[in-house]
């Protein structure tokens, strides 16, 4: 069972992100940065309607709430797409934060009751869905954010560790064999419905990238003329690389400089690359004379221990993720360099798989075998026969209460608006 106040805690760590990064005057939160996303104050109000439902409705929309029903309504991601979000007669900015309020009160009045339900495990783990759905819309506002033209607003808040020299473009063997994929809610309560079951899956050996692939490797594909020779890039990648006339990832300029929040700046080499489409990554690994890895070699470099034929935790073992393991929680606004954490190193040797930047993976988003929706059913399943590509391991702007190797993470095969990078894999 995960503790009350350990459920406290993360939701109260998530609501601190949240008013932070929405913490501006209402013009600000009202403006659409880019129709990819939201403008602040829309995805604001969506948390705090999502917990009420979860929390405090059963996830009954027809159970009455506290917002009148029209007005609930303009919060459905189903109904209204990122770019009409504007349009719509949103709540204001306080009015958002007042709602959200009441709601966390009532919410934090039900987490006092838990321990007496006999229904417990499930109580919490809608708390824990909760808790994930806000530091994902924490994650997404970082992107709207990075989409924002004008001075910067947002500053780093926590220095990161130097990287180490000759870890890039190295790679690891990962041990053919049987391993355990996936999860279950006996080992990992909070997981959520697309992680579970865990069953056993036979991954032929393959080679993995140590690090995700840097900004200096990516800057010689571009020099190389690789978004200018088809030979490198799928139909579909093509087609696409042409009519959005793609000559490098999103936010380099043509100067050689890169804008990131705002922020002008050099491209550290060392840096993982980041804002690439499925298209790119694919292009780029052919280039290179790789592949990218599905999403169960990915899982089985990041959590399997093979000489001890154990699952772990997490890629180095069971400690929780710290500022030493992994760059987590959304305050770099940047991912680490390469090589930064020798200690979060999995079984095979392979770095920063959680952290720093979701990598693209060749594996459409599909439900693992007894896939059971969990009450937010439409979390995963409408998703399952779309045209997604699934991304591994989570970026800098992930909270690490809410990370885990199992976790699956989805977008279109163009998007990269997203902190998408690359991981490369060979056969053997
Ligand atoms: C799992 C990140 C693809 O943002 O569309 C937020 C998460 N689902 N609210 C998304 C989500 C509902 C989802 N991703
Ligand atoms: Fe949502």
């Amino acid at each position: 069972m995960i503790g009350r106040d350990t459920l406290a805690r993360d939701l109260d760590r998530a609501r601190q992100r949240t008013l932070a990064l929405t913490d501006f005057d209402d013009a600000e939160l009202h403006r659409q940065y880019n129709p990819l996303m939201s403008p602040l104050v829309w995805d604001l109000a969506h948390i705090g309607q999502q917990e009420e439902l979860w929390l405090l409705r059963d996830g009954d929309p027809h159970r009455p709430g506290m917002l009148p029903a029209n007005i609930e309504g303009l919060y459905d991601a189903f109904v209204h797409s990122r770019a009409s979000r504007v349009d719509l007669p949103l709540l204001s900015p306080a009015q958002s934060r007042a709602y959200c309020r009441s709601v966390r009160a009532a919410a934090l009045e039900v987490l006092d009751t838990l321990p007496d339900r006999d229904d417990d495990a499930e109580v919490a783990f809608r708390f824990g869905l909760v808790i994930s759905h806000e530091n994902q819309h924490d994650e997404t506002m970082l992107q709207a954010l990075n989409l924002r033209s004008g001075a910067p607003i947002l500053a780093q808040r926590s220095a990161l560790p130097a990287g180490r020299p000759g870890v890039a473009g190295t790679s690891v063997l990962v041990a053919g064999g049987p391993f355990v994929l996936g999860v279950d809610a006996q080992d990992e309560p909070l997981s959520l419905d697309n992680e579970r079951p865990a069953h056993v899956v036979d991954v032929p050996a393959f080679r993995i990238g140590r690090v995700p692939v840097t900004n200096a490797e990516w800057r010689q594909f571009v020099d190389d003329g690789g978004y200018l020779q088809q030979r490198w890039w799928s139909p579909r990648g093509w087609e696409h690389r042409v009519q959005a006339d793609l000559s490098a990832p999103e936010f380099w300029n043509r100067d050689g400089s890169r804008t990131r929040f705002g922020h002008v700046e050099e491209i550290p080499g060392d840096e993982p690359v980041q804002h690439v489409s499925f298209f790119e990554a694919e292009a780029y690994a052919a280039w290179a004379g790789a592949r990218l890895p599905t999403e169960i070699e990915w899982e089985k470099a990041a959590a399997w221990d093979h000489a001890a034929s154990v699952r772990r935790r997490y890629p180095w073992g069971p400690d929780e993720p710290s500022a030493r393991l992994a760059n987590l929680g959304g305050e770099a606004l940047r991912p680490a360099p390469v090589g930064a954490y020798p200690a979060g190193a999995s079984a095979c040797g392979a770095e920063q798989m959680l952290g720093d930047v979701w990598e693209w993976t060749t594996s459409p988003l599909r439900p693992w075998p007894g896939f059971t929706p969990m009450i937010y059913q439409r979390y995963s399943e409408p998703f399952f026969d779309g045209d997604f590509h699934v991304l591994r391991g989570g970026s800098w702007a992930v909270a690490a209460d809410t990370l885990r190797p199992s976790f699956r993470n989805w977008d279109h095969p163009i998007r990269r608006q997203i902190f998408s990078g690359v991981r490369l894999a060979w056969d053997v």
